[in-house]
């Protein structure tokens, strides 16, 4: 059967080997601890688990939605963005539901790319970041993230040719893979940039509450509190534990809200009303269960980095997200797709290949913190005898 080219442009080769690789070990009677997926472990707040078991009885919440979703969960996200960020946004222009915020940055290229035009995209980065601007026949120019930058762009170093191409930036911050965070005044610089060479700059914002010792990450929305550029994606599947139900949210700029709504229009009715009540119930509700949660993550991070430590890998302490960015030691450093096959293979540890993410990601894994303190530090222990036999095999 003929397919669409640009299914050739979709990356999906490297997480696929690792599915193939995990069932491989599972069937040959290894314990799986999957560290390879961002996935939390965690239960979403009983709160909002009420509030979609009372929609599920009311046939009233059965039906179709539509474009908008509800007014009460619009005005529950602009309330939310009030509260943590004093910044105050119209419930109708500036919020627009998604089924999750893959969804919305993956449509979000169709709505601003004309085929051939220009994205510069962080590298490594999210995968539907890439994904999206491939489906609209747009080009990706990759931002490498080295550590001596502290993982953040070098907006200066970007070729004016392709700047004159470029019609979106997409940056996300606490970052996926690496951990990094970027200061607002980076994200001003951002905002200068784009508004400059008119570029549309898109924030993929999912660990806004994943952040530990006090530190707060900042919302492009602060860079740019007239909406001028920037659009903003917030997910409930990290801050509350609800990625299998599917919602997130888009805030920010007008035109782009309405022209991501215009796209959605053709793709999908809206998420469920039950869960749209559900995350209205999350983001109104107590927060003291998303304290809870990083105090969780917090404590796995360090007994983790101890783990690590203890077995002679240095990896640095990230202030947020639920990952650890670790340098593969050097005789891996081009290879870690094989060292996340073999690992699984020969021990059930899952790790994500940091080349899956990009090129820049290459020489590097990434752990998931996505089980128990004990699990991980049996993932570690395994992990670091793995690397002593390969050492010994190679040497
Ligand atoms: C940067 C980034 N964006 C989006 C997502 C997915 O969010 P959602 O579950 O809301 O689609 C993730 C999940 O890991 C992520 O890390």
């Amino acid at each position: 059967m003929r397919l669409a080219n640009r299914l050739a442009k979709l990356q999906s080769n490297v997480f696929s080997v690792m599915d193939e690789a995990k069932a491989l070990a599972r069937g040959s009677g290894k314990t799986i601890i999957d560290l390879s997926l961002g996935s939390s472990d965690l239960s979403a707040p009983e709160h909002a688990l009420q509030a979609i078991r009372t929609a599920l009885a009311d046939a009233s919440s059965h039906g179709y939605l539509l474009f908008h979703g509800t007014r009460s969960f619009r005005e529950a996200c602009a309330d939310w963005y009030e509260l943590r960020y004093g910044l105050r946004l119209d419930p109708d222009s500036e919020v627009l539901p998604l089924i999750g915020s893959q969804e919305g940055t993956a449509h979000l290229p169709l709505a601003v790319l004309n085929p051939g035009d220009v994205a510069l995209l962080l590298d490594p980065g999210y995968p539907s970041h890439s994904g999206g601007v491939h489906l609209a026949g747009g080009q990706v120019y990759p931002l490498s993230l080295l550590p001596e930058n502290g993982f953040l762009p070098q907006l200066e170093r970007i070729p004016a040719e392709v700047v004159a191409q470029s019609r979106m930036l997409v940056l996300s911050y606490p970052h996926n893979p690496t951990a990094a965070l970027a200061p607002l005044e980076f994200f001003e610089q951002a905002v200068s940039f784009c508004r400059t060479h008119d570029i549309v700059l898109v924030h993929d914002f999912p660990y806004a509450d994943m952040a530990f010792e006090g530190y707060r990450p900042p919302s492009i929305l602060q860079a740019d509190p007239g909406r001028t550029v920037a659009i903003e994606f917030f997910s409930l599947s990290k801050s509350y534990h609800m990625g299998g139900f599917r919602i997130g949210f888009a805030v920010g700029n007008r035109a782009l809200v309405a022209a991501l709504r215009q796209v959605k229009t053709c793709v999908d009715f809206n998420q469920y009303r039950g869960i749209l009540d559900g995350a209205v119930a999350a983001l109104r509700g107590p927060q003291d269960h998303v304290q809870i949660a990083n105090s969780v993550f917090h404590s796995r991070r360090d007994r983790t980095l101890g783990a690590l430590a203890r077995a002679g890998w240095s990896v640095p302490t990230p202030q947020a997200t639920m990952y650890l960015w670790a340098a593969l030691p050097p005789q891996w450093s081009d290879r870690s797709v094989e060292f996340c096959v073999r690992l699984v293979e020969q021990t059930g540890v899952a790790l994500a290949p940091g080349a899956g993410f990009g090129r820049a990601g290459e020489g590097y894994v990434r752990f998931a913190l996505v089980h128990t303190e004990e699990v991980l530090e049996d993932a570690v222990e395994r992990t670091a005898s793995f690397l002593r036999t390969a050492n010994h095999q190679s040497s």
